[in-house]
């Protein structure tokens, strides 16, 4: 069998195969209101063809932990008992498909408050539904965005908590894995980077303080997320800014403190905490990272970014760059790529739901 369609094992959860979902925001939630935040058929429907199409791990969309911590007003959120159980019978449906259902928490931060990409994704003035982001420093991600309100150690304690919150009721939903999301230039990552970090308390200036917040999260999360269930941290590898951007030394010597606070995988992502940067873009450009982080720390990886090939997919795994492979924008143009890459590796498809299996 493929290396690809081996089962994976991180604490006592044992996930059926290396082809995972990537976390894709669907910006398709009620703004305001009883359903806000709330998953609905559009998240049931688009999770579970996933599902069905034979991945691993589906893992759902970057999920507020507060309603200012949102994208867009259309995020998903887990601050309230009826999101908590509305995605209680979505995990319960991924996991009869035979997935294992994974949940990113996040904050955005700086970059929340905008609108949905479709329609052009810019910030959003309150008077449209929006709200004053909050962030590290003063300091807007571009010129379109507002200046955020500089957090106080007060409310980031609070947010702190509010991770745990989210964790906890994460598992009361039923998820199997939770992942924090500290890449892409959303809260986490703004306290990592320089660029957008210019503190000068203990959450500010040395690395060791810089990583703070992202620490305080991840011992909050790992103390309520059950020690037989994995915790993954995604990370973004390098800002790609020339100077002043965190890099991906920083990731390494990162990573080997996520592995000793109970992190059991690096999700290795790249960019987003700069506009206008110049970034490798092509096949695989991130798996460098994974692979380095892998042999340098032995922390267990996922590649992610223009992951797209089958035979690719198998050779990461197989060459011990990652662990699995994350993909985003492929399950989006074809939700059955995992089982048109298991007829090619292994000349049959991957899990197929029984309603389908008898048939064909
Ligand atoms: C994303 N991405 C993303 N990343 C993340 O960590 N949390 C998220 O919620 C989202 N949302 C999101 C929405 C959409 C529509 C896209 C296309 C992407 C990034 C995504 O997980 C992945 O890292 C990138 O898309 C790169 O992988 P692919 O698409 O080249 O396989």
């Amino acid at each position: 069998m493929s290396a690809l369609f081996e089962p994976y094992t991180l604490r006592s959860l044992t996930v059926p195969n290396r082809v995972w979902m990537s976390p894709m925001c669907q910006y398709s939630a009620e703004p305001d209101g009883p359903e806000a935040g709330v998953a609905n058929a559009w998240h049931f429907a688009h999770y579970a063809a996933r599902a069905a199409g034979g991945i691993g791990l589906v893992l759902l969309e970057a999920t507020a932990v507060s309603p200012e911590g949102r994208i867009s007003p259309g995020d998903l959120g887990l601050w309230n008992d009826h999101q908590t159980e509305t995605l209680k019978r979505l995990t319960g449906f991924l996991k009869d498909l035979g997935a294992v259902p994974g949940l990113q928490l996040a904050h955005a931060g700086r970059k929340a408050s905008t609108d949905a990409p479709w329609r052009g994704g810019a910030p959003l003035a309150e008077d449209r539904g929006g709200w004053r982001p909050l962030a590290p420093s003063a300091v807007p991600f571009d010129t379109d965005h507002p200046v955020p309100h500089e957090l106080t150690a007060e409310q980031i304690a609070g947010i702190v908590r509010q991770f745990a919150d989210a964790a906890r009721r994460a598992l009361t939903a039923g998820f199997e894995v939770v992942e924090v999301h500290g890449a892409h230039g959303y809260l986490i990552g703004q306290f990592l980077s320089p660029h957008s970090n210019r503190r000068t308390d203990a959450y500010g200036g040395s690395f060791e303080n810089r990583t703070r917040f992202a620490l305080e999260v991840v011992d909050a999360v790992r103390e309520v997320w059950p020690d037989d269930l994995p915790l993954f941290f995604r990370i973004s590898a390098t800002d790609w800014l020339p100077e002043d951007g965190w890099t991906a030394d920083d990731t390494v010597r990162f990573a080997a403190v996520l592995r000793e606070r109970g992190v059991d995988l690096l999700d290795v992502s790249s960019g987003g905490n700069a506009p206008g940067v110049r970034i490798p873009v092509g096949p695989g450009y991130q798996v460098p990272f994974a692979a380095r982080v892998k042999a340098e720390t032995g922390l267990p990886t996922a590649a992610v970014g223009l992951v797209t090939e089958p035979g690719q997919a198998e050779k990461i795994v197989t060459n011990g760059e990652a662990d699995a492979v994350l993909l985003g924008r492929e399950l989006l143009r074809d939700p059955h790529w995992a089982h048109r890459a298991a007829r090619e590796l292994d000349g049959r498809p991957a899990r197929v739901p029984e309603q389908y299996a008898w048939a064909l």
